[in-house]
């Protein structure tokens, strides 16, 4: 091929070091919508325990599981009321034992969720703090300030939640407010009372006794908040279109939260095996985000760069480079996630026809749904073959869309409710997965209940209608991470090739072989050189050209 080039920039360095969680593709059950055992509507343990040997055919090194905590579900069990026992909805601590062992017999890890920055309100600590008084040692577990009899309804500070409306509200006997970044259902805990620290602490000993490979950590960014909670003196708008350093805001990236991560960490290094912790934290610059996965603190922080990066190679590109060279500065692995249980699914997010500034964007009619699958499947098969690590949210792999036109009656999120619909909210990814298509509720149970309601288009993207289709998403995934794993493309050293400003390309290489990865989001075909073998593309018949839209790997011969 005449055009191609390399760059000369190697962007990133294959990786020495051997630790598992550096370059594992790691899978995310959602157990609500995943499989339901015990046929009530709900997902379950039993349910994810029968999927197992799916997931070890998938191909992926280890499942992260989202809370199954006993929790009244005000916010999809993200509102944990105790972290030590499994909610009778998901099954039991037996359950727990099983699924973890059945998983580590097929190869598998276990990521479970931990929720640190704020419990339910139903937990025996926020009950107590309620039934003790005003500045009692219970009531220090969390965040409270009085309501100034003068002024009632002057809120503490001008902070809001994130799902919407203020983040303070009042205890019942309206004496005092107490803080919430989340639903009113999840009150703040006050990560500056030592004993909170000394019960996590135990928390993930509890879960590292029971054999768990690591956590994922929710909103790991928000536990501290400055001294005297001042008020947010910019806009939730110039936060979200990162127009300021996260920690410019009050209750985000306090640089204090960073000895709590390091204590957690000694915990995980006195146990055997490589145990690992991944930060949810919505940091922004990269500078800032790097912090976090410094040698002592998280060792990976989910990388959101490609959740908010539009279909352009030259954004998207910008984004491989910076990703890697901020992770490299701590020696830390980047993570690539396209989708996961709190933003619209990839294949529709990609299939956007005009962008906009609210949600209305997310009207039926302004997806083009057959466009969003297919730069979906490229933008997978470009990022699995990124060195580092890779997160696969449940039902990416059937190439399942986004679920925009749920009725407000069966919507649960409360951020659609918290703010009256504005915001669509996030059930639409959280829909149960479909397993067959001739089946009561698609296989997600035997008896057709659904907390969700599953839309008929899950009957053709069923995991038993792709099963051996060479052609399907499914059998898609499979190649990519069987190729991914036998060419070691997790830990390669990824150097950028220049094939013109509309295609993505790079090599990833290490001692045994080279890979040539490149994405094409021109209108023109691309042609592909001749000296390489096909070994694996996000479209079928990819012989001598790369069509629109669509992601090749070769083998350099
Ligand atoms: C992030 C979780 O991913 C999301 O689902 C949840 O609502 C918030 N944190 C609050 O826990």
């Amino acid at each position: 091929m005449t055009t191609q080039k390399t760059t000369g920039i190697v962007v990133h360095p294959a990786s020495t070091a051997s630790d598992w969680w550096r370059s594992a593709v790691i899978y995310q059950v959602y157990p609500r919508s995943f499989a339901d055992g015990n046929g009530d509507g709900m997902g379950d343990l039993q349910g994810i325990a029968s999927k197992l040997p799916y997931l070890r055919d998938l191909g992926v090194d280890a499942l992260w599981v989202s809370p199954f905590y006993p929790s009244p579900q005000a916010d999809g069990g993200y509102d944990v009321a105790d972290y030590r026992d499994i909610d009778p909805i998901f099954g039991t601590l037996a359950d727990a034992d099983i699924l973890i062992g059945r998983a580590h017999e097929l190869g598998l890890r276990v990521f479970v969720d931990l929720v640190p920055n704020h419990t339910s309100d139903e937990h025996p600590w926020f009950r107590r703090a309620l039934a003790s008084a005003p500045g009692s040692p219970e009531r220090d577990w969390y965040i409270f300030r009085d309501v100034d009899p003068g002024s009632p309804e002057q809120r503490p500070n001008n902070w809001e939640s994130d799902f919407g409306g203020p983040a303070w509200s009042k205890t019942p006997d309206g004496k005092q407010w107490y803080l919430h970044m989340f639903d009113t259902k999840q009150p703040d805990l006050n990560w500056e009372n030592p004993a909170v620290r000394e019960e996590f602490r135990g928390t993930l000993r509890f879960w590292l006794d029971r054999g768990v490979d690591g956590f994922r950590v929710d909103v790991a960014h928000a536990l501290i908040k400055a001294p005297g909670l001042p008020d947010f003196a910019h806009s939730r708008e110039e936060l979200l279109a990162g127009e300021i350093s996260t920690n410019e805001c009050p209750y985000y990236d306090q640089d204090r939260l960073h000895e709590i991560v390091r204590d957690w960490r000694t915990v995980l290094d006195s146990y055997d095996g490589a145990r690992a912790m991944v930060a949810e934290a919505w940091v922004q610059p990269y500078e800032r985000l790097v912090k976090y996965v410094r040698p002592d603190e998280y060792h990976q922080a989910f990388n959101f760069e490609f959740l908010e990066t539009p279909w352009d190679a030259k954004a998207l590109r910008n984004g491989i480079v910076s990703s890697y060279r901020s992770n490299d500065s701590v020696g830390a692995p980047t993570t690539w996630v396209l989708s996961n249980h709190d933003v619209i699914r990839h294949a529709t997010r990609l299939g956007l026809k005009e962008s906009g500034a609210d949600d209305s964007i997310w009207r039926t009619d302004n997806i083009d749904a057959e466009a969003g699958l297919r730069r979906a499947r490229a933008a997978t098969a470009m990022v699995l073959a990124l060195p580092g690590s890779a997160y696969i949210y449940q039902g990416e792999e059937l190439g399942l869309p986004e679920v925009l036109d749920l009725p407000a009656s069966v919507r649960q999120d409360p951020t659609f409710h918290r703010t009256a619909g504005k915001r669509i909210g996030r059930d639409g990814c959280r829909v149960p997965i479909p397993w067959k298509k001739d089946a009561p509720a698609y296989g997600f149970n035997t008896t057709g209940e659904s907390w969700l309601p599953q839309p008929e288009i899950f009957g053709e993207l069923a995991a038993d209608q792709q099963h051996g289709d060479p052609d399907s998403t499914l059998e898609m995934y499979r190649r990519l991470l069987k190729t991914r794993r036998e060419r070691g493309l997790g830990n390669g050293e990824l150097t950028l090739r220049d094939l013109g400003e509309n295609v993505i390309a790079f090599d990833v290489a290490n001692s045994q072989n080279v890979t040539t990865v490149i994405a094409n989001l021109g209108q023109e075909p691309v042609e592909l050189p001749q000296d390489a073998t096909v070994i694996a593309s996000s479209v079928p018949g990819v012989t001598s050209q790369l069509p629109t839209d669509a992601t090749v790997w070769l083998a350099r011969n």
